[in-house]
């Protein structure tokens, strides 16, 4: 049995909506003991065995942990106030898609280390990707922050803030593309006359099928693809008109993500 890592204490979570509680989740579900985590935020709603406060005031002593888990238009009204509690003992794991190590480093020059994450939703059941990158994090960090984030899933240390921005544009946003693709398949389906609840079940279940077979069975997609389509069979006539579009459509969506990314990025830059 492998040892349940242990939250540095305290460990606060500054903002706790969809992705923090899926990381909170996902270590609830792990073992993890959530005794001395804080979350903080304005409207107090709680999170389950969290103990949950609307302001920093109330969170108590300095964290040696705080995950950054509000939207990135917010760092510039967050970051005066939070700043007074950063320490060196204190790592900050920003979640915060865009933002640079770089301008969080500006805001935070007190703390003793500071490292992205980008999670996906799946952290939440434990099967998620999350890569990580940090410029001044030393072994001992990198050992402690991989040990918090293996239980949810993969989680490698990116070399280059650019591949961890490629990471976060496929793997970050993926659960929603993937999403619109499920929607897109039961719609087929209903539109063929299946009733929802089947088109449902048979897309969520070809989809995860398919991926179980790709994770399990290393020969490749298109060899998965070679599989299922018989020459001139029905498959084949389908993937002749997907394959048209659906490579460009890809390209040009995470396009779009990444200079969205990059308008973050000069946001939040200070100089
Ligand atoms: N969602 C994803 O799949 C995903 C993936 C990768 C990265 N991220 C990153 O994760 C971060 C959070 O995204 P999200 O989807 O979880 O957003 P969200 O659901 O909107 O949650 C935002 C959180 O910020 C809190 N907040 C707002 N103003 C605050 C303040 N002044 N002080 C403290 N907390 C404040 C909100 O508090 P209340 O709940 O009280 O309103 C809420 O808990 C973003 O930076 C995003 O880029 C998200």
């Amino acid at each position: 049995m492998t040892d349940v890592p242990r939250l540095p204490v305290p460990t606060w979570f500054v903002g706790c909506g969809n992705m923090g509680q899926a990381i909170v989740g996902g270590w609830r579900s792990a073992g993890i003991d959530l005794s001395s985590t804080v979350v903080i935020r304005p409207s107090g709603l709680p999170v389950i065995g969290v103990r949950t406060v609307t302001q920093l005031a109330d969170a108590g002593a300095p964290p040696r942990l705080v995950v950054l888990g509000f939207k990135p238009q917010k760092l510039d009204e967050i970051a005066p106030q939070l700043r007074s509690w950063v320490t060196g003992r204190t790592t900050i794991v920003s979640l915060l898609a865009g933002v640079e190590v770089a301008s969080l480093k500006e805001r935070f020059p007190a703390a003793g280390a500071i490292v992205r994450a980008m999670p996906n939703l799946p952290v939440a059941i434990r099967r998620g990707v999350i890569a990580l990158y940090g410029e001044d994090a030393d072994e001992k960090t990198r050992v402690e922050i991989s040990n918090l984030f293996a239980p949810l899933g993969f989680a490698p240390w990116m070399a280059d803030e650019a591949k961890f921005s490629a990471v976060g544009a496929v793997a970050g946003s993926g659960p929603a593309y993937v999403a619109r693709f499920i929607a897109a398949l039961i719609k087929a389906g209903e539109d063929r006359g299946l009733s929802n609840e089947i088109a449902s079940t048979i897309a969520i279940e070809t989809v995860l099928g398919t991926s179980w077979l790709a994770a399990t069975d290393r020969d490749g997609m298109d060899e998965i693809a070679r599989r299922v389509a018989s020459p001139n069979g029905t498959t084949e006539a389908g993937l002749a008109v997907l394959d048209k579009g659906l490579g460009a459509l890809l390209d040009e969506t995470l396009d779009a993500s990444a200079n969205r990314g990059r308008q973050l990025a000069e946001a939040a830059r200070l100089s």
